[in-house]
């Protein structure tokens, strides 16, 4: 049996298994088999009523799990399936609530991933599953991540390689009268507002919705995606002083910067990633985990700047929100 196959079985029998896609590795489960979508919640601690995204083969799979679809919907799966881009849509009833979070809505993607396109295919139905970590913690993207974090509560950990995209995907609910981003990603407002002919909200937005805020998206935390090393934000050109003045209170700094470092620091250890964002998403939740793991005082980000820059701002900011708890 090949390890495709074996993953089937296991999802069949109602056992988790871990899977690459382009963006993190999920923890996946048979979406209709709430017994298995506890599993998930168990081994990552995540509160129960958080809901997760069922992954599927392909788009003709959409109707069974949602109903009242726009046309909306159907130009973006058109436009950006297989991809990084998750749609909320009203649900088919049989959609478990377990996977909802009770909610009216499900959130459904196809991912664009050999290993998970054969997976999808093999097992022919939806896998619920979310980030493949710890709740709060850094996302995985690669299969060594998935061991560090969740190890022997997972029965398999399919490895397809560290993740091309890097971030989590983009979430657009379309359930509203006007198409809606509940988690900015690589697939950006532009690039849907040009498929759909207007610009999607953005819940902070004067004309969104009030009652947003009751949407459960637990990507939408303040404090999510987090290292344990305190993680501050900063913009490039008060890096220098505010790293002198670290060395004189004796503090040791992890530097995240699209540079090389214009100058040795003792205590400073400097990491330049790529400049552009694309290449800045792909490494930093490994740059992120490698950082933490070095036990500085602090880690020090370098702001960036500009609408490119959106998604990776918006992971940074959380990183910096939830940064430096105690497990
Ligand atoms: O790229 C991704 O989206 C990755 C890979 C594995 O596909 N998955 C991921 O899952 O990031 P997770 O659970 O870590 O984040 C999924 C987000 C959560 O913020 C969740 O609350 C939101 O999707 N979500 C899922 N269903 C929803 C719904 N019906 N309404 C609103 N938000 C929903
Ligand atoms: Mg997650």
């Amino acid at each position: 049996m090949n390890e495709i196959t074996r993953a089937a079985a296991l999802l069949r029998a109602g056992e988790l298994v871990a899977f690459p896609t382009e963006t993190v590795y999920g923890l996946g489960a048979d979406a209709t088999n709430p017994a298995a979508v506890a599993k998930i919640f168990a081994a990552k601690g995540r509160p129960a009523d958080h809901p997760l995204i069922v992954h599927l083969p392909d788009a003709t799979h959409l109707d069974r799990w949602a109903r009242e679809i726009p046309e909306e919907a159907r130009q973006l799966a058109e436009k950006f399936w297989p991809g990084a881009l998750t749609l909320i849509l009203k649900r088919q009833p049989h959609a478990p609530d377990a996977v909802t979070g009770g909610q009216d809505t499900v959130g459904l993607r196809v991912p664009n991933h050999p290993v998970a396109l054969e997976l999808l295919k093999t097992f022919d139905g939806g896998i619920a599953a979310p980030s493949a970590n710890k709740f709060g913690r850094i996302s995985p993207t690669t299969a060594q991540h998935v061991k560090d974090d969740l190890g022997d509560a997972v029965p398999l950990i399919l490895d397809g390689g560290p993740c091309e995209v890097g971030i989590e995907s983009t979430i657009v609910d379309l359930t509203g009268r006007r198409a809606m981003i509940l988690r900015p990603g690589m697939v950006s407002a532009f690039d849907i507002g040009r498929v759909l002919g207007r610009v999607p909200l953005s819940p902070d937005d004067p004309l969104a919705p009030p009652d947003l805020a009751k949407t459960r998206a637990s990507g939408t935390l303040e404090a999510h995606y987090a290292p344990r090393t305190p993680l501050v934000l900063m913009p490039d050109d008060s890096l220098p002083i505010a790293l002198r003045n670290a060395i004189v209170q004796k503090e040791t700094v992890a530097v995240l910067a699209t540079h090389p470092a214009p100058f040795e620091l003792p205590g400073v250890v400097w990491r330049a990633a790529p400049a552009d964002p694309a290449g800045f998403a792909h490494d930093l939740y490994a740059n992120l985990r490698e950082l933490d793991a070095l036990g500085c005082h602090r880690i020090v980000v370098q702001k960036p700047v500009g609408q490119p820059w959106q998604a990776v701002l918006d992971r940074l900011k959380r990183a910096a929100t939830g940064s430096g708890r105690l497990e």
